[in-house]
Parts: structure tokens; sequence; C-alpha cells
């Protein structure tokens, strides 16, 4: 059974089809010497001086100029292609940051007007961004249309990726950004889904599904274990809703795979899956209330990047720890004031019902600190505070300080862009209670992303480096696409968190 989104077939080859296809040729372009000059087409070993000199006249005519995310698409009758797509590149460079090319692959994807092969020079700069950029610009999200045809919504079928050698380490490589692109697209599913469809219940199943299908261990506790477990915060935030919650638990056993078992990291993976928020009785205004839908964007991030550690096999422990609510305004819903016992026994004066996503947090960080992970990420829509901070695509990592700025570093390098936020100790005092051990909002209007960071703080157990991924922008564009991002569920930060752990897997 498949249960996940099916990407285009990848095949590598070091030249041009010998009989015409109906594929679109997406060449990589460059500003001439200066700023006004045309076009001209990337060095390259799979088009011959005939082709780049008819592609540039081309260019020429309609003025294009290969400023970067520019796209230009012209015919060139002496090529075996329907026709050619020239994306700019911006300046010329030596080298080019795997970024670029992955951003112009994917506005090429967005251009292809329902074109289902392409066959690409990008891959020649950098395989692994051409082929990841190019599937995450062709993703689409049509369940729901009645019309799956129209040209807008039809997707890319099938990649060839041109490629000075096509040894197998390079088919390696495509495999890779193919499966890599796959766990992005399925993490923009779950968010695309609508509340409507993607509850708590019906999101465990679908993550058990996902899970078992990657032959990972599946755990779901339903909402009559919750509350015998004294999962306090999950049940509090949950029980306004008629669609209990949820928690998920799904193990990847990597560290079999090590050379060394008992040496192999385990890290913990935790995402914040409140599948509408509301508010509850401290309810949000009616405008843009829709957006909250990708409220649960760090556990769809997070369960495809466990899945995505099982199929390519890393040799460490991954467990994944996904608490699943609905939070909602109702007679049986928690009021502001209550006062919850988190899992582990802290207990919580409830002042804000809107600041849920730490209460279903602080539970799956105690019962992911019992399994003794050597690291622990955690990622969730957690404060509209991130946006005002850093803006809608750019996610703030806090957490112990080299493991953040690691993260941050890594981050950075697969163009997820999240930057390290400190956690100022004075800002602990802003959660005292007069009640309970802690409130869960403070009462200042300052430095929202930092006291969520603070409130899950006290959760870690000693000596686990963890980081907290605050995604409330980046999880979900509600601006218009750019790059390889579409409007909806981007899927960040999936790449990220794989990204951390091959990183565990290399250096520990
Ligand atoms: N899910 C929201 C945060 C959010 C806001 C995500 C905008 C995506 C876009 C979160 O549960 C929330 O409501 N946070 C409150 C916290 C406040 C009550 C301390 C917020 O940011 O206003
Ligand atoms: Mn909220
Ligand atoms: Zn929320």
């Amino acid at each position: 059974m498949s249960t996940g989104y099916q990407a285009p077939s990848v095949t590598v080859s070091s030249s041009l089809p010998k009989r015409r296809s109906d594929a679109v040729l997406v060449v990589a372009v460059v500003n001439g010497d200066d700023n006004d000059s045309t076009a001209t087409v990337v060095a390259n070993p799979f088009l011959d001086a005939e082709a780049v000199g008819e592609i540039e006249v081309a260019l020429k005519a309609l003025g294009a100029k290969g400023g970067a995310d520019q796209v230009t698409r012209v015919v060139a009758p002496s090529l075996p292609v329907a026709s050619v797509l020239a994306v700019g590149l911006g300046k010329d460079r030596e080298q080019w940051p795997a970024d670029v090319i992955r951003r112009a692959a994917g506005v090429a994807a967005r251009s292809l007007n329902g074109a289902e092969a392409v066959i690409t020079t990008l891959s020649g700069i950098d395989l692994g961004a051409a082929v990841e950029g190019l599937i995450l610009g062709a993703y689409r999200f049509t369940e729901f249309r009645s019309d799956k045809t129209a040209p807008k919504d039809k997707g890319l079928r099938k990649i060839t990726a041109l490629t000075p050698d096509t040894k197998t380490t390079t088919k390696d490589a495509a495999t890779r950004a193919t499966a890599i692109a796959t766990a992005v697209a399925t993490a923009r599913d779950f968010v695309n889904t609508p509340p409507s469809h993607l509850f708590p219940a019906e999101f465990a199943k679908r993550a058990k599904a996902l899970g078992e299908e990657a032959g990972l261990d599946v755990e779901v506790l339903d909402d009559k274990a919750l509350a015998k477990a004294g999962y306090g915060g999950i049940i509090g935030v949950g029980k306004g809703s008629s669609r209990p919650p949820r928690l998920v638990r799904l193990t990847h056993r990597g560290s079999q795979l090590a050379r060394n078992p008992k040496k192999a990291k385990k890290v913990a993976l935790i995402g914040k899956g409140i599948t509408f928020d509301t508010g509850g009785i401290s309810i949000k205004p009616a405008q843009n209330m829709h957006h909250m839908t990708s409220d649960m964007g760090g556990a769809a991030a997070v369960i495809a990047t466990v899945v995505l550690a099982a199929q390519q096999q890393l040799p460490i422990d991954v467990i994944a720890t996904v608490p699943m609510a609905e939070n909602m305004p109702s007679s049986t819903a928690q009021r502001p004031g209550d006062v919850l016992t988190q899992y582990g026994g802290t207990t919580v004066e409830v002042l804000n019902t809107d600041a849920e996503g730490r209460l279903i947090l602080a539970d799956a960080i105690v019962r992911a600190c019992e399994d003794k992970p050597d690291y622990l990420i955690e990622t969730s829509t957690l404060t509209g505070a991130q946006t005002v901070a850093l803006g809608a695509r750019t996610p703030g990592v806090m957490g112990s300080d080299e493991f953040r700025d690691r993260v941050a570093k890594l981050s950075q390098q697969v163009g997820e862009n999240a930057w390290a936020m400190p956690l100022p100790e004075e800002l602990k005092d802003d959660l005292k209670s007069t009640v309970a051990d802690l409130a869960n909002v403070s009462g200042s209007r300052y430095a929202g992303m930092l006291v969520a960071g603070t409130y899950l703080r006290e959760f870690v157990a000693e000596g686990v480096a963890w980081a907290h991924l605050d995604i409330a922008g980046p999880a979900y564009n509600t601006g218009g696409p750019w790059g390889y991002t579409g409007k909806g569920g981007t899927g960040v930060p999936t790449r990220t968190m794989f990204a951390v752990l091959e990183d565990i897997c290399e250096n520990d």
C-alpha cells in the first residue's frame, strides 16, 4: 500500500535525447557582463554552440536579462524538445550556493503550465538542488479539486537531470534528493488538508499508516490512555473538542544499523499537532482564523522526517513524539484560570487558552526525555511573536547554546534559514503564577517567542542538548509563491531536521 505523495520519476542522463520529445528543456542563464546585457546560457557540456546561439538570440529578441528567478519561454527548432524555459540565476559566479539552484529550479517548475516532462541543465551545476527544487516547485495539492486536469493543477511527472557523469554516486544523489523532496511534500499535504478532514484521530491514523509502511514502530495513545497516564496538557487543550486528542510515537531503531550500536546516538523529535486552533475560550479574532489549519505544521514535519530517516536508513535511533489536539471553545473546554497538571507533575495556571501549544508540548517533552535521548528537537507554530520578530520566512531557533547554533547553521545550509535566538534568564520570572508552579503566559507584551521557549525549557531533562524551532510564519505561506515554495503548507522545517540527523550520523 502506498499512502503518500508520488514524486515525479527522475532519470540522470549525460546528453539530450536524440529524438524529439514533448519535454520542456529548463536551461540556466545568467546576466551578461553588465546588468543591461542579454541573458547568456551558463556554460555546459549538453548544448552545442549552435543550440546556445539559437537560445540566446531568442532571449535577446524578448529582452530577457537572466536576473535571479526570471523565466522566459522560447522555442528552439533545432533542439529535440517542445520548448526551452530559460531560468535566471542573476550574476555569474564560480560557485553556486545550493539554494540559488534550488530556487531557480522551483521557479521553473512553477512556470511549466502543465508540461509533464522536463529536461534540465541546472543539474549540471548541482544535481541534488536541481531535483529538489523541481519537485518542490511542481508540488500541487489537488485533493479537493473536482477538475484535477486544469493546467495549473497538473503535475510534473518526469524529470531528466543532465549531468556530466552518470556514475552510481550521481544516481544516489538523485534518489536522495527525491526522497527529501517527497518528505517535504508529505508534510505539505498534511498541512494543506483542511481541519474538516484532518482532526486528531484521523491525523494519528495517517501517521500510523505512513510509519508502518516505512517500518517504524508505532504507538498511538487515545484520550482514555492519555488521561490515565496523566497527560494533563494534552487533555486540557483537547477537552473542548468533540474530536478527542491523541499522542503518536514513531520509532526508527537505526542504532541496529550502526557499526557500534551501543555508541549510536538517540534523537527525540517533537512536533506541535494542533489540527485547528480557534484559541479556545480565549478565542481568536475571525480575521485569518482559517490560517490556523497550519497549527499542526510542526507535527507534519516531524512525521515526515522520522519516515525519511527510516527510508534513508540513518544509523541512529530517532523517536518522534507527536501530541495532537483540536483547540475549541465549548462547555467542556478549559477556562482561563484553570489549573492543569502537565505529564511529570508540574502544575500550570492556564491564563490564556490560546497559549495551548506549549501545554501539549510540555507533556510531549517530558515523555520524550524518559527515553534518555542525546538530542531533542522540537518544532511548533508556537507564537505570532515569531513572525513579528523574524518575518514569515525565518524560523527562530532557541535551546542549548551549542546545539541551537548547530541547528541554525544547518538550517541555513539547506535554505530554510532558521536564526538563533536567546532565552534570557529574567524571562522566567514572567511565568510566575500565584496558584500553580507556572503560568502559561506572561503578563508582558514583550518577547513572546522567547517567553514560549522559556516555558518549554522548564520541561527538558538535564543533560539533553535541545533545540526549539518556532515556525509560526515559515510553516505556512499566506503570501504569493516564491522560489520552490507555493501558497499554503511549506514543509518547513523538514529539511532542517533531516540535515541535523545526517550531521549527527556523520559527526556525532
Ligand atoms: N498557533 C498560535 C501561534 C500562531 C500565530 C501560529 C500565527 C501561526 C500564525 C498559538 O497557539 C498562539 O495562539 N499563540 C499566542 C500566544 C499568546 C496567547 C501568548 C499568540 O501568538 O498570540
Ligand atoms: Mn493558540
Ligand atoms: Zn496554536
